[in-house]
């Protein structure tokens, strides 16, 4: 059915969603410089990643990725990585200690530069010009000069990324993210919320926690678990040239790895079975994800799953449904069934931004309602199902932003104008990422609660 794999056996299928180059020796050049940088990412911490998303497969973790939409260049600051990284530091404290689950932490960061579009040019005053795919291929402006395919990004994206994924790693092991700070990951302009007492409320029992371990010998010193965490990251690998560059044989294993990141994914867009996509990440041994939307067939997933997952391993392969709040109900289910009916295991996550994006005036935007309704239906379907939830996928930061519609502060159409900052899809703000955490970790409590206590009577 599928032929040998190779770095750049991709090249031979169809592709979609790939820029224009104009210059191709150019192209080839900066291929040839990545092809000799170091790796970003350690296959072993791949392959932890990997164990990490085959517990929450089964009920037993819970995963939360997180970031922007798009990283860009212009916003590559030490604060705004910081401030990301922090709310899902607390995002994911919120869920642990609500849920009483591990979470695995994956960041959409450090590397999530490219951009598929739906369409291949944009018209504005009648000039046509391509379209922005992100920084790591094209810039945002609407320029002719903006907007041409310039690979020496690609090389740029690799640094940034780098540097952004050494300061990701000093905050996650370095003492920032030890459990006796959590009070101070609160944002300023959180602390003004109607959350912030809610989360008080936590840190204080958190500290409690602590103080009780501490007195019975557990402390930052002698229990690393306290002082710090596993932070991943993951990016949707839509540049192959990029990806390819970046693949490495891992000497332990003998095996193929893309070391850019810890986690890809393959779009919406660009995930045909027999696509150039699927084929250059079937012979990569990193988990990978797949997004699922309202188009999806069973008989296409279980065709995925076949080539991306031939072993049928725990952990290998996440399925990130993207369905619409209004279309969860309907489209989830059948996929749910048939990977059960065949056997398939693959590890379950919710996207409630990509399938809710609707416009406002100018504005793209999406309503808090409507992603706590997607991730709702989403339990629902699970429950009915008898199958797990695994985690959820956001785009936020930790930015003040009013993008998406709603929340706490109930950002309003009339007020989306006031920080509507992201280069591509519209972001929640660090407030109305902390108030989803809340209410999943609630969802999750109820649900999960109750069968874990029929399991433990039962054992
Ligand atoms: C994305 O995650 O930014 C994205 C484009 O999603 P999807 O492929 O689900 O549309
Ligand atoms: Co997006």
């Amino acid at each position: 059915m599928t032929g040998r794999w190779t770095p750049e056996s991709w090249r031979e299928k169809p592709i979609k969603q790939q820029p224009e180059w104009p210059n191709p020796a150019v192209l080839a050049e900066v291929e040839a410089r990545l092809r000799t940088y170091p790796p970003l990412v350690f296959a072993g911490e791949a392959r932890r990643l990997k164990a990490a998303l085959a517990e929450a497969a089964e009920g037993r973790a819970f995963v939360l990725q997180g970031g922007d939409c798009a990283e860009s260049f212009a916003d590559f600051r030490a604060n705004n990585i910081r401030d990301t990284f922090r709310v899902l530091l607390q995002m994911a404290v919120v869920l642990t200690f609500g849920a009483a689950l591990p979470v695995v932490k994956l960041g959409r960061m450090a590397g999530q530069y490219a951009k598929p579009r739906s369409a291949d040019t944009e018209t504005v005053g009648g000039l046509t010009l391509p379209s922005y795919r992100g920084d790591v291929v094209n810039g945002p402006d609407f320029t002719p000069e903006a907007r041409v395919a310039d690979p020496t990004r690609m090389e740029k994206g690799y640094f940034q990324s780098a540097a952004t994924l050494n300061l990701l790693r000093a905050f996650a092991q370095g003492g920032y993210a030890d459990l006796h700070e959590v009070h101070r990951w609160n944002l300023g302009f959180v602390e003004r919320s109607p959350l912030s007492e809610r989360y008080q409320d936590l840190t204080q029992r958190i500290d409690e926690t602590l103080a009780f371990m501490g007195a019975c010998g557990m402390n930052s010193i002698n229990t690393p678990q306290i002082r710090e965490t596993d932070f991943y990251t993951s990016h949707e690998a839509l540049l192959l040239n990029f990806e390819q560059a970046l693949t490495r044989v891992d000497s332990t294993s003998g095996n193929w790895y893309a070391c850019s990141a810890h986690f890809l994914w393959i779009g919406d867009r660009t995930r045909q079975p027999d696509g150039a996509h699927v084929e250059f990440l079937r012979g990569v041994a990193n988990p990978l994800g797949v997004k699922a939307g309202p188009t999806q067939t069973p008989d296409d997933l279980l065709r995925i799953c076949d080539t991306l997952n031939p072993d049928n391993e725990l952990g290998r392969l996440t399925v990130i449904a993207r369905m619409g709040a209004d279309k969860v109900e309907a489209k989830l289910p059948p996929l749910l069934r048939a990977l059960a009916r065949e056997g398939r295991k693959v590890t379950w996550v919710c996207d409630p931004m990509h399938g809710n994006t609707v416009k406002a005036g100018d504005y793209k935007t999406r309503s808090f309602d409507a992603i706590l309704k997607e991730v709702q239906g989403f339990f629902d379907a699970h429950e009915a199902e008898g199958t797990y939830a695994g985690g959820v996928h956001f785009e936020m930061t930790g930015q003040d932003v009013t993008e998406c519609l709603g929340g706490a502060h109930r950002i309003t159409e009339a007020t989306l104008a006031d920080r509507y900052h992201t280069f591509c899809d519209p972001r929640l703000n660090a407030e109305q990422s902390l108030e989803l955490a809340f209410l999943i970790a609630e969802e999750l409590k109820a649900r999960r609660l109750p069968e874990r206590k029929r399991l433990a009577a039962a054992s």
